[in-house]
């Protein structure tokens, strides 16, 4: 695992946008895996900005997203669909049939389940995953539990994650109280994984995925076992590992 502290958001968004960039450079055609939530947001404004300069090309490209909460379609701004056309997608000229999701409007999780675990063998490996951390260590939408669960599934949120995203939300009751969300086996799959994280809110998470035991109470823990993963992080989220 390699370590990256950054001075602050900004910093930790261009070190991020330059390792997704490169990716995209070196193979045009490749497989990103994708996060949603505010801490790849910066990272996603630099691409779309290095796009509109002409100096990378996404048409290539091929997408799978972690996750979608379960009965949101894209039409929805809460959505992940909605969020990644409005951060990244549109602005860098993504084609749209190129972008996998999870589909939140599915009411049978089975069958949401099967189809974008087809999707993602469809897709092939991803070439580089970028992930966020929430705060209780969950990635993608795999929350702490007592397995790692390896396939695409249906989660309960967790009240911290419930707490954590009704910023998004106009109140509390009106976040989605279930997601589907890759899992384990295809985020470990990827060739490469960057992990990024800011702010204090995350020091404790950040300090026990990487530097404590690896333990499905911690889902982020087990990318201690992958052999390409770059975690960049700010000041904040590394103060409680000093
Ligand atoms: C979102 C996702 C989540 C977030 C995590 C952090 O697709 O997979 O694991 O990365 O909840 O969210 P933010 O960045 O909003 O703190």
């Amino acid at each position: 695992m390699r370590l990256l502290v950054c001075e602050n958001y900004e910093e930790m968004s261009l070190r991020a946008a330059e390792i997704l960039a490169s990716q995209v450079r070196l193979k045009p055609r490749c497989v990103l895996g994708l996060a949603t939530g505010s801490t790849p947001v910066g990272a996603y404004e630099r691409l779309v900005e290095m796009h509109r300069q002409g100096s990378l090309d996404f048409s290539q490209v091929t997408t799978v997203n972690l996750d979608e909460y379960k009965g949101l379609g894209g039409e929805n701004d809460q959505s992940y669909v909605f969020f990644m056309r409005a951060n990244l997608f549109d602005g860098a000229e993504i084609p749209p049939e190129h972008t996998h999701f999870p589909d939140g409007t599915d009411p049978d999780s089975v069958r949401a389940c099967r189809l974008y675990e087809e999707a993602l063998a469809a897709a092939g490996r991803q070439d580089l995953q970028l992930l966020g951390l929430g705060r209780n260590g969950h990635i993608g939408f795999n929350e702490p539990g007592d397995a790692f669960v390896p396939g695409v599934h249906c989660v309960d949120l967790t009240p911290s994650t419930i707490d954590a995203n009704k910023r998004f939300f106009a109140s509390e009751e009106e976040v989605p109280r279930q997601a589907y969300t890759m899992g384990m086996r295809a985020i470990f799959a990827a060739r490469r994984i960057l992990l990024i994280a800011s702010g204090k809110d995350k020091a404790e998470a950040v300090k026990r995925s990487f530097f404590g035991p690896v333990t499905p109470k911690v889902p982020a823990s087990i990318l201690q076992l992958h052999p390409d993963v770059t975690v960049i992080v700010d000041q904040e989220a590394y103060s409680e590992c000093r």
